[in-house]
């Protein structure tokens, strides 16, 4: 079947709301935001996909992460000026321990809509639809403020290109300057919990810096010491949404879905016959696929050869996503078979949605040391398969909330509720997503070993 814009119209989908109250007005808004300007260029995710083919080769690291979801009320410059610098901190960690280039990706501006578990919410007898993101509906509970509305796609555009913007400004302009990032590293790692343990880490990096200026090589010249090449991200969900923002590229003809560098296709609505494998399978954008306990080994090289017929590398990314106690025993059979059929793909870890569990309180959490074990275990997993283990995906901010129990501050239970900000799952803060990188940066040095 020939690939069109609209053929994912055509498939089942699932998580797509069919219930907005005036289905003309959403094929207004759509026929609006598709003459709205790109809000990136095919010729960068063209260099993303060159960059995560350097990782699935083997010779680079990927870390993606970000919000669970952005929403309007968090929409602030210091929020997008702290997830990015966080980011950029662990980056400088694990390019050091791994000895590698590492490709940043955000889960940001453009992460708005989710997948639920259930359609309706029930509070005190009373059912609605379930909240589905802010570029849908609002999470107040009301049934006018849960009915879909199209025109939060205008304002999420319009938040997605702000949020662009600025993260330009911060990776080109003087912001990102190694000698900055390495500044708040020695911030994060002074009077941290765990001090003399990651201390050894920045110290080592302090001194090749140190030799890098006697010989002359940090000046303000080289480009790759002020700059960074930083990436969005988000799951390609409100396909109406993708569709309007898809473009032939006029410098090579291909189709991309200029919402975003990378999109991927979330762990509930990968089926090879469904609309989001449909729409990802036309776009040229790097595609990443989210691995899920329920992923059968031929299934997913099915996908690869929707996704991927020409086994390219650099245009997959598989995310697997089992779970702490999951992972050892369900990663091997998909990474034996991926392996052995030959396929480019870059591998990576979601440590996040297949560890949370719910507190006594009610709050939703996740504990760090159950992330911290899945990414040990597919660290070791794919080393014992000789794949790369390629790169993590988590769900952070650079916020200092209490969503995720344990790591150094030893959030506890009862610390959840103090700040508990998230609009969907909960993240790492600050400090947990650093201290994840050095843990991480860390066992990249022994191996190197
Ligand atoms: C997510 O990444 O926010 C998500 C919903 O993940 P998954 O599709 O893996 O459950
Ligand atoms: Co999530």
């Amino acid at each position: 079947m020939t690939w069109t814009r609209d053929s994912w119209r055509e498939r089942p989908a699932k998580h797509i709301p069919d219930d907005y109250p005036n289905p003309d007005a959403v094929a207004a808004v759509e026929a609006e935001l598709s003459t709205y300007p790109p809000l990136v260029f095919a010729g960068e995710a063209r260099r993303l996909r060159a960059s995560l083919a350097e990782v699935a080769a083997g010779k680079a690291f990927l870390l993606q992460g970000g919000d669970c979801a952005e929403s309007f009320k968090e929409f602030h410059p210091n929020n997008i000026r702290d997830t990015f610098r966080v980011l950029l901190q662990m980056a400088v960690a694990l390019t050091f321990g791994a000895a590698m280039p590492v490709v940043k990706v955000g889960r940001i501006a453009g992460q708005f809509a989710k997948p639920r578990s259930s359609p309706v919410e029930t509070i005190d007898g009373v059912t609605l639809p379930s909240y589905r993101g802010d570029n849908i509906n609002s999470q107040k509970f009301s049934a006018d403020a849960r009915a879909p509305d199209p025109q939060r796609l205008l304002k999420a555009y319009g938040q997605a290109a702000a949020t662009l913007n600025l993260i330009r400004a911060f990776a080109t302009g003087g912001y990102a300057d190694l000698r900055n990032v390495h500044k708040w590293n020695l911030e994060f790692v002074s009077g941290n919990a765990q001090e003399d343990r990651y201390r050894v880490l920045a110290d080592k990096i302090s001194e090749a810096l140190t030799f890098m200026e006697a010989c002359g090589v940090l000046g303000e010249d080289i480009r790759a010491l002020r700059e960074v090449n930083f990436y969005t991200s988000h799951e390609a969900l409100l396909l109406g949404y993708e569709a309007a923002m898809t473009r032939v590229d006029s410098t090579t003809g291909d189709w991309y879905d200029t919402s975003a560098h990378m999109l991927w296709i979330g762990d509930r609505t990968r089926q090879p016959d469904g609309a989001h494998v449909e729409f990802c399978r036309g776009v040229e954008n790097p595609i990443g696929i989210k691995c899920g306990p329920s992923l059968e080994p031929d299934e997913l090289l099915t996908l690869l050869d929707i996704l991927n017929p020409k086994n390219e590398a650099g245009r997959i990314v598989l995310i697997a996503r089992f779970g702490a106690d999951n992972a050892s025993a369900g990663l091997p059979p998909l990474l034996q078979k991926v392996q052995g059929e030959g396929r480019e793909v870059v591998w990576s870890c979601d440590p996040m949605h297949g560890n949370t569990i719910k507190a006594s309180s009610g709050y939703k959490t996740r504990p760090f040391d159950a992330i911290l074990s899945e990414v040990n275990t597919f660290v070791d997993v794919c080393r014992a398969e000789g794949a790369h283990p390629g790169g993590v995906h988590f769900e952070m901010t650079g916020q200092n909330v209490t969503e995720c129990l344990g790591g150094s501050q030893e959030i506890s239970e009862a610390d959840l509720s103090s700040r508990y900000h998230t609009h969907c799952d909960p993240r790492l803060n600050a400090t947990q997503s650093l201290e994840l990188a050095y843990i991480l940066a860390d066992r990249f040095k022994e191996f190197r070993k």
